[in-house]
């Protein structure tokens, strides 16, 4: 048998090739032993039993195949919440926050409203959509939200809707299979439309690291060839339903602003691409006028 602290030490030789090695082994121990950090510190000199110490191994040797340990750990953490995460959906990125935050500073201009009606389109583990939806709870007093949380996949609805009952707002967001809006009625009203599209390009814009491309759900990453396929057929569906909006957001990736502002121009009069936290422009704001 050995102790905590031989087993960590092995581990991050196995995978030194990582930045992140020592954290990501401490993170695969502590998920082995069902423990918090602080008692690997207080109990490194500790042995580990056969059983733990080889489901360690396991993940170990996973991480060592490029598994993302955030797959191995079953757990994401998003806007200061915990997720489940496992390969039915792609592990939420913190950029992705600056959609909740910018959807909450639209949101917070209707308060007054009695109901608000909120969609997430291509929701995958639902993390936009309940920590949007949690948020509101917190800020918005006893106002009524209809939220919908789509996905063409219903491997991610599973997991989303797992998500959304563990923290609390299962009630107020209604998970559904859809090819992007075509669940929506004609001339159907939305306060505010929020996007999170695969978007990395098959041809152009193909910036994917080999992790991500071996591991996370191909569904959940292509966005045809120059990758805004997706944005086309949605802006499409909008506007031949007759879909009627107040605000609507979506991300897209790195250098992919010129190729976004022609597709908007396309469809809408009224919209903006805005930086995120890096100052790398990463979201469009398309003002609905509803
Ligand atoms: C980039 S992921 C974003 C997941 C999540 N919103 C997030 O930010 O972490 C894109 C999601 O869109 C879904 N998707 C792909 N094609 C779709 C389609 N045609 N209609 C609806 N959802 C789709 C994928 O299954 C995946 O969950």
């Amino acid at each position: 048998m050995m102790s905590i602290r031989k087993l960590l030490a092995d581990a991050v030789e196995l995978v030194s090739g990582r930045a992140t090695a020592l954290l990501d082994c401490e993170l695969l121990m502590m998920h082995a032993l069902g423990v918090e950090r602080e008692s690997l510190i207080v109990n490194s000199d500790q042995e580990v039993g056969a059983v733990e110490a080889e489901l360690f191994y396991s993940y170990v040797r996973k991480l060592s195949e490029g598994m993302p340990v955030e797959y191995l750990i079953n757990a994401k953490e998003f806007y200061g919440m915990d997720f489940f995460v496992d390969e039915r959906v792609l592990i939420p990125r913190p950029e992705s926050e600056l959609l909740v935050d910018m959807g909450m500073e639209y949101l917070r201009g209707l308060l007054s409203k009695r109901a608000i009606n909120v969609v997430d389109v291509g929701t995958g583990s639902g993390a936009i959509i309940v920590a949007l939806i949690r948020q509101l709870m917190s800020e918005g007093g006893d106002m009524v939200v209809n939220a919908w949380g789509v996905d063409v996949s219903s491997e991610a609805l599973e997991v989303a809707k797992m998500n959304a009952a563990s923290h609390g707002c299962d009630e107020s967001i209604h998970f559904v299979e859809s090819d992007l809006m075509a669940f929506a009625e004609d001339g159907e009203k939305f306060d505010l439309i929020l996007a999170n599209l695969p978007y990395i390009g098959e041809v152009k814009h193909r910036y994917i690291s080999k992790e991500t491309e071996d591991f996370e759900p191909g569904i959940a990453l292509f966005g045809g060839e120059d990758g805004l396929e997706l944005y086309r057929r949605m802006f499409e569906q909008i506007k031949e339903k007759g879909i009627v909006f107040g605000e609507m957001l979506g991300e897209f990736g790195f250098a992919q602003a010129d190729d976004m502002r022609k597709v908007l121009s396309q469809y809408f009069d009224d919209f903006e691409i805005l930086n995120d936290l890096a100052g790398i422009e990463r979201v469009f704001r398309v003002r609905g006028g509803a």
